[in-house]
């Protein structure tokens, strides 16, 4: 595996493999690597000649009262599990070498941004998107992946990439998660044992909500409330946001019919936790919509 911390090198290695007649697919991750990152791995693996990963905990996504410096971090080991995921080149630069200079200029989508996650971390999607444009301009790759539990992410990137008119397919890979249903989160990793059982308050919301989708109810706020209801039962769990929403726009629901995004987000032992559900509800059924 090429390792780079350069732009320019990492830039010239990926123009150098699409000279070369391959597809390049570009895994931006902030490092603490799990199955979920390496499943955005493999599907750029299937997907692409060349695959390009990036390891940055990018402070312009984090607020001054976020986790930035408590960021879990351990490259050696990130790097050993993006070799054999098959990676064709990790980059993992500075944070001088992404911001030499304080930045000056910004993406920003102020209505997708605005709720859900937006509401506790108003200046959050800012840094991503700003920061997912600079990593295409530096790869410039064909595809790039994200994974579906951060959902708004996904949105918040096509809707820049359709308005910049920015030349990459936006790739998105189903939630990776332990067996009893718990999405993997490098922020799993300060959970203590009696916060890792409380967490599954946040899949146990999700499942109630599809539960009673499943059963014929289409009020929206029936269901989240609900959901919200699972989250606060347990009073060591403090629910942020139950959302029914548009999946595309994020916008509230009245009905569900069609496509919907269910997602909570809760403290759970200081630890803030997010989750979400993407379904296709209509007369026959509800199912899983298959993001990709
Ligand atoms: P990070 O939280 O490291 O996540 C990197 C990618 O892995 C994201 O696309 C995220 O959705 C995906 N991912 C995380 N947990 C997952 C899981 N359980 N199953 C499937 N995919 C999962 O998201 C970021 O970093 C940053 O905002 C970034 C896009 C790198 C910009 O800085």
């Amino acid at each position: 595996m090429l390792e780079f911390t350069r732009i320019e090198e990492v830039r010239a290695a990926a123009r150098a493999a699409r000279a070369g007649g391959s597809r390049v697919g570009l895994v931006p991750t902030l490092g603490y690597l799990h199955e979920g990152h390496i499943s955005l791995c493999a599907a750029a693996r299937r997907e692409c000649g060349f695959v390009v990963a990036s390891i940055f905990v990018n402070p312009l996504q984090f607020a001054p009262t976020e986790d930035f410096d408590s960021y879990p971090r351990d490259l050696v080991r990130d790097l050993g599990m993006l070799r054999a995921a098959g990676v064709d080149a990790a980059f993992t630069p500075s944070i001088e070498e992404m911001y030499p200079e304080p930045m000056q200029s910004f993406v920003s989508l102020p209505e997708l941004s605005r709720v859900l996650e937006g509401e506790t971390r108003p200046t959050h999607f800012q840094g991503v998107a700003t920061v997912v444009l600079k990593l295409l301009q530096i790869a410039q790759p064909d595809s790039i992946f994200f994974g579906q539990k951060d959902w708004q992410q996904t949105a918040v990137v096509r809707r820049m990439v359709h308005d910049l008119s920015v030349p990459v397919a936006v790739m998105v890979v189903p939630t990776v998660r332990e067996s009893d249903g718990l999405a993997l989160s490098s922020r799993n990793v300060h959970l203590d044992a009696s916060a890792r059982q409380r967490a599954l308050r946040l899949f146990g919301a999700l499942s109630a909500g599809r539960a009673l989708l499943e059963a014929g109810e289409r009020n929206a706020g029936v269901v989240a409330r609900t959901m919200h209801g699972v989250l606060s039962e347990d009073p060591a769990v403090r629910p942020d946001y139950a959302a029914v929403v548009d999946p595309k726009d994020l916008s509230p629901l009245e009905r569900v019919t069609g496509r919907v995004l269910l997602a909570v987000a809760a403290y759970v032992g200081g630890v803030r936790l997010i989750d979400n559900f993407v379904l296709d509800v209509s007369p026959g059924g509800v199912r899983e919509l298959s993001p990709l």
